[in-house]
Parts: structure tokens; C-alpha cells; sequence
């Protein structure tokens, strides 16, 4: 055991309180895990936990990456670990800081542990835990300013040289991309590949500029050619083969997203919302192309319902993907289940979270299941005044486009052609060589509507 009145410090510098050297290598190994999506830290850090309890920067990195799922289930566990970090008394100022961000977080003030991430990068601005943390919540919270801005705050205290610099690129690289500076996105993204090319989220950054431009040939083959980097073994790889399934998509290859859905996207799936959440959308595009998609829907669907009695209502932006499975295997009631717990959500006294469900979430679920019942004019009153602030529930530009996707098939399906041949405009301003796109407006003309 170290003596308390010598300082430890990470990689990067950061002071760490009192703990065994061989944790200090292991929150190492857990936050190269955590950065890159390869490997389990949570395996890493419960084995360094077992033999050191007094880890206290391992109990509240645990905590941390445990509510990083955004589900409710962990927040027990994350309770748990963060009273452990509390309850040994010996914490330094910085993991003090990193405590009171997760106890924000599970007091549903996801805003206010955001803003104590930052806080804690203020004194310790290469604090990586703190760093990502602070960005996967900007992502939950669809903040796509401070996406790009946490990050663009510390990044001078970083180099080339600093141990997981790529990683903050690559993190700079998605938040640019959703602040449409695209460029410097793409920049950012490939910097962080010359030095670490197995960086899966310096990829997603790189294939979300792709998906933005329409570079959907060029997209498909950065994939590709590099897929022995991103994909073996890696956790975010399920979203990575996801963003290439959409941009078969987009040129209307059907047959080959349903293939990378088969394949990649819903396998080894097992519980998790964030690769639930890819699979519903995926298959939602699919079904409003007109696609079979067979049984597909039921099995999505049995594995949302397993989860349905805990995570109904925590988080909107999984209560949709949900309440679309539900929809796609024709479980009406229990999508209305999904909206009855959206709505809730809306009345209750989670501050953040209630904001969701109520801003964004039941306008969305409403009008998913409005478009459901083929009351498309519903549909249209639901959805088209939410998606300028759909950013509110978190998710991406290109998740949230199934929002865009579904209020034009409502507003064609529904007749309200001058509607949708503006909609249809829209799209074509930001995606004008989308084969889908022209898919769309010829089935505008084909309905006999007006043209744009
Ligand atoms: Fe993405």
C-alpha cells in the first residue's frame, strides 16, 4: 500500500488517491477498454476491486460506466459502488468531484452531473473518465453544442503524445459532426485513426460525416476496408455495422441492410437498449420501404417486453425504439402500455428525464402509434412540430431521422400532398442524391400528388 501523503497519478497526470499500483494499472486497462470499446472494463475492474476495496477510483469508475447504459436496471448497482467510494473516506478532491457527478446523475439531474464532469476538468483537464463521461451524457441529453465544446475546452491540455489522445479526437470528431462543421469533423476523426486506427468511435465520427454529406458509396467502403479495425470483438461495432445498413438504405439496397441486420446489427444482442435501440430503427426503416421482415419483429419485440416492467418510462428515446418493436409485431396494447408509461414519465418529478418524456417523448409516441392505428393525419399533428427540438431526448442527427422518415410516409399515406412534397423538399436540401430520397417523391407522384 502506498503511504497516504504521497500523490499517485494516472497516464495522464491526474492525481489518484490512495490505492494498491497494480489498481492503478488496472483502471489503466478499464479506461482503455472503456475509450475504445474493446474488452470489458467492468471485468478489469471488479477483479482490481476484489483484491483492492480501498480502490476508490475504481468503485466510481464502475459507478460511472454502469449508468453510461442509460437504463435503469444498473442504477442499484451504481448506487452501490458510488456509497463503497463514499464510505472509505479517503477520496482526493478530483474523485470527490467524479462522486458528486454520479450522485447528480442518480438523482436524475443527468444536467447537472454533466455540468460536474466539467466542473472536475476545470482542476484536471486530462481527467479521460471525467471526459467521457461528460460526453456520452452530452450524447443522452442530445447537447450537441457541448458534444463538440466539453471537449474543445480541454483539448489543449492534450498531445499527440498523451496517452489516449486519439480518443478525445475522436470524440471532437462527433461532436463537430453534430454541430454540422463537417470538415473539421472529418479532420478530427482521421487524425485519430493515424494514431490509433483501432478506434471504433473515431469511426462512428468519420461514418456519421459520411451519412451527413451522402457520401454513401464512400461511406460503405471506409467500412469496409477497415472492418478488421472497428468490428472483431468490439462493443460499439453493432452501431458501426448499423450506420452501414443505412447507408444501404439510402440507395435502397434493401436486401443488404436486412442481411446486416441478420448478421451483425441484432446478433448477440441479448439485453442491451442501446443495441435494441439500433435494431428497432433499422427495422422500422425497413418496414416503411415496404420490406418483409418476417418474425423479425416478434423476436425484437420478446426481448423489449423482457425488459418492460423496469425500463418502461426511464428514458424516452429507448421508450420509442421500444414502443416501435411493439408496433412492428403488431402488440398495439402493449405499445400503448409503452406511451401510457411515456406519459407517466411526463407527469412525474424526474427533472430531466420527465422534460424528455414530456417535450419530446409522447408527442413521438403518440404519433408513432397514431401512424399505427393509420390515423396518418394524427401522426402528422404528433410529429411534425417535435422534430426541431427532438434533439431534447438525445440520439443523433442520423437516429432521429426516423422521425423525418415517418412523418413523410404519414403525410403521403395521409393525403396531404403539399405537405409532403415540401417535406420531401426538405429531405432533398440535405440529402439530394438520395436514391431514397427520389423514392420518396415518386411515390408522392404515384399517389397522383402534387409534385414538387
Ligand atoms: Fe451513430
Amino acid at each position: 500500500m502506498i503511504p497516504s501523503h504521497t500523490t499517485q497519478r494516472d497516464a495522464r497526470g491526474v492525481p489518484v488517491s490512495r490505492c494498491d499500483p497494480r489498481s492503478l494499472e488496472d483502471f489503466e486497462t478499464a479506461l482503455v477498454r472503456f475509450q475504445s470499446y474493446f474488452g470489458d472494463p467492468m471485468e478489469t475492474l471488479d477483479a482490481a476491486l476484489e483484491r483492492d476495496p480501498g480502490f476508490v477510483l475504481g468503485h466510481v469508475f464502475r459507478a460511472s460506466a454502469l449508468l453510461m447504459m442509460s437504463e435503469r436496471q444498473f442504477l442499484p448497482e451504481a448506487r452501490r459502488s458510488i456509497e463503497q467510494a463514499e464510505a472509505l473516506g479517503h477520496a482526493n478532491d478530483r474523485e470527490r468531484g467524479l462522486i458528486t457527478a454520479v450522485r447528480h446523475w442518480l438523482d436524475g439531474r443527468w444536467d447537472r452531473a454533466g455540468q460536474a464532469w466539467d466542473e472536475v476538468l476545470a482542476e484536471e483537464p486530462r481527467d479521460a473518465l471525467a471526459l467521457q463521461c461528460g460526453h456520452l451524457t452530452d450524447f443522452y441529453l442530445g447537447d450537441a453544442v457541448n458534444l463538440r465544446d466539453r471537449i474543445g475546452r480541454v483539448i489543449a491540455h492534450w498531445d499527440r503524445a498523451t496517452p489516449g489522445y486519439s480518443y478525445v479526437r475522436g470524440m471532437h470528431a462527433f461532436g463537430y459532426e453534430e454541430c454540422h462543421q463537417f470538415d473539421r469533423a472529418e479532420d478530427a476523426a482521421r487524425e485519430a485513426l493515424e494514431l490509433e486506427p483501432r478506434d471504433a468511435w473515431s469511426v462512428h465520427a468519420a461514418t456519421h460525416v459520411m451519412e451527413m454529406q451522402n457520401r454513401y458509396q464512400e461511406g460503405r467502403a471506409f467500412l469496409k476496408d477497415r472492418v478488421d479495425d472497428w468490428a472483431p470483438d468490439n462493443g460499439l461495432a453493432f452501431h458501426n455495422w448499423w450506420h452501414l445498413a443505412l447507408f444501404h438504405i439510402e440507395e435502397e439496397q434493401f436486401g443488404e441492410a436486412l442481411g446486416l441486420y441478420d448478421g451483425q446489427v441484432s446478433t448477440g444482442m441479448g439485453e442491451m437498449s442501446l443495441q435494441m435501440v439500433d435494431a428497432s430503427a433499422l427495422l422500422w426503416r425497413l418496414h416503411l420501404m415496404g420490406v418483409d421482415l418476417g418474425d423479425r419483429w416478434s423476436t425484437l419485440a420478446d426481448h423489449w417486453q423482457r425488459k418492460a416492467p423496469l425500463e418502461n418510462g426511464f428514458y424516452a428515446f429507448n421508450d420509442l425504439h421500444a414502443l416501435i418493436a411493439m408496433i412492428g409485431a403488431g402488440r398495439l396494447d402493449a405499445a400503448r402500455e409503452i406511451l401510457a408509461a411515456v406519459e407517466r414519465a411526463a407527469r412525474g418529478d424526474e427533472p430531466v428525464t420527465g422534460m424528455m418524456a414530456r417535450v419530446v417523448g409522447m408527442p413521438c409516441a403518440s404519433g408513432f402509434l397514431a401512424f399505427a392505428e393509420g390515423r396518418f393525419d394524427d401522426a402528422v399533428t404528433s410529429l411534425a412540430p417535435v422534430r426541431s427540438i427532438a434533439n431534447r431526448f438525445g440520439g443523433s442527427h442520423a437516429q432521429r431521422d426516423i422521425l423525418n422518415q415517418t412523418l413523410i410516409e404519414a403525410a403521403l399515406r395521409g393525403g396531404q400532398s403539399g405537405l409532403a412534397t415540401n417535406l420531401i423538399n426538405e429531405r432533398a436540401e440535405h440529402k439530394p442524391h438520395s436514391p431514397l430520397t427520389r423514392r420518396f417523391r415518386k411515390h408522392n407522384q404515384g399517389a397522383g400528388l402534387q409534385a414538387a
